[in-house]
C-alpha cells in the first residue's frame, strides 16, 4: 500500500508514531525514504550467516514487520537456531505475526511485543538492530548496547543500521539535499517531506559515525566497522571477541 500519511496539509503535525496508519504503508514508506534499505536488509542475512551458531539465539531488535528476520531466516536456514524478534508497537507485531503465517521458514521466529530495554538477551550469536537505536532516548543507548554485548557469546556480532548526522555543516547540507532529492525522485511531495520531517523532530535523534564507533568501544566491542553507507544512512558490524 502506498504511503500517503503526510500527503494532505495538516493543521498540526503530531509526533511520529509506529501506529496502524504507518504499519499499513510501512514497507513502501521505508523503501522510498531510506536509500540503500533493501541492500542493508539483504546483507542482514549474508552477514548473519558468518556469525550465527547452532543452538543459539539471533535477536531482531525493533523488528517492525520482520524484514531483517525473514532475510536472516531465508539465508541462514542450515542451522538449528532461533530468531527472537522484538518491537514495542503492538500494531507492528500483530501485522508481522500475520505475515509470518503466510511465509514458510524453517527457522522458528518468536515475535515479542515489548520494549528492547526490557528484553533479556542471552546465548546470542547475532543481533540486528536496523533503524531502531535512533528512536531510543540518547541517554539509554549505552545501556542497550551494553546489554547486547553482555548477551552475545564470544565471537558473536551486532549489526546496527542508523540514520546519521555529520560534524561538518557543509557535508550535512550536501547530504541532506541529496536525501531530499532521493525522496522527491521516489514521488514524495515537498509537503509530505516537510510534514514528516516535523513529525520526526525530537523523535528520531541521529548521531555521527564517531559517536556510534565510540559507543561500541565504550560498551565492550573490540571491533566495530562501518560496512555500508548511502548518503545519511549507515550500517555497522560490531564483534565481541
Ligand atoms: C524504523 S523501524 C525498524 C525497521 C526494521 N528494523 C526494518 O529494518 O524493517 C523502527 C522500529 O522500532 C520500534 N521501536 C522503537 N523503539 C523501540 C523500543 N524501545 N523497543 C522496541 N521497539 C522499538 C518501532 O516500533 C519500529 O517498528
Amino acid at each position: 500500500m502506498k504511503d500517503r500519511v503526510y500527503s494532505e496539509k495538516m493543521d498540526s503535525v503530531e509526533r511520529f508514531r509506529f501506529n496502524a496508519s504507518v504499519v499499513d504503508v510501512f514497507p513502501d514508506m521505508i523503501n522510498r525514504s531510506v536509500p540503500g534499505y533493501e541492500t542493508m536488509i539483504g546483507f542482514s542475512g549474508i552477514i548473519a550467516d558468518r556469525y550465527i551458531q547452532p543452538q543459539t539465539n539471533c535477536y531482531d531488535l525493533g523488528c517492525s514487520l520482520g524484514a531483517s528476520s525473514f532475510a536472516i531466516a531465508n539465508h541462514v536456514n542450515h542451522f538449528d537456531y532461533s530468531i527472537i524478534a522484538v518491537d514495542n508497537s503492538p500494531e507492528m507485531t500483530e501485522r508481522f505475526a500475520k505475515i509470518k503465517q503466510r511465509q514458510i521458514t524453517t527457522v522458528p521466529i518468536d515475535i515479542r511485543c515489548m520494549d528492547v530495554m526490557d528484553t533479556d538477551i542471552n546465548n546470542a550469536s547475532f543481533a540486528v538492530m536496523n533503524f531502531t537505536l535512533q528512536f531510543i532516548a540518547p541517554e539509554l543507548r549505552d545501556e542497550i548496547i551494553k546489554k547486547i554485548y553482555a548477551g552475545l557469546n564470544p565471537g558473536g556480532a551486532l549489526m546496527l543500521s542508523e540514520k546519521i548526522i555529520f560534524d561538518s555543516e557543509k557535508e550535512q547540507s550536501f547530504i541532506e539535499q541529496n536525501h531530499y532529492a532521493f525522496k522527491k525522485s521516489n514521488g514524495y511531495s515537498e509537503l509530505e517531506i516537510s510534514q514528516k520531517r516535523t513529525a520526526l523532530e525530537n523523535v528520531l535523534i541521529a548521531e555521527t559515525i564517531s559517536e556510534h564507533i565510540g559507543r561500541f568501544q565504550r560498551c565492550g566491542f573490540a571491533e566495530a566497522y562501518k560496512w555500508y553507507q548511502c548518503l545519511n544512512f549507515v550500517s555497522f558490524v560490531a564483534v565481541k571477541k
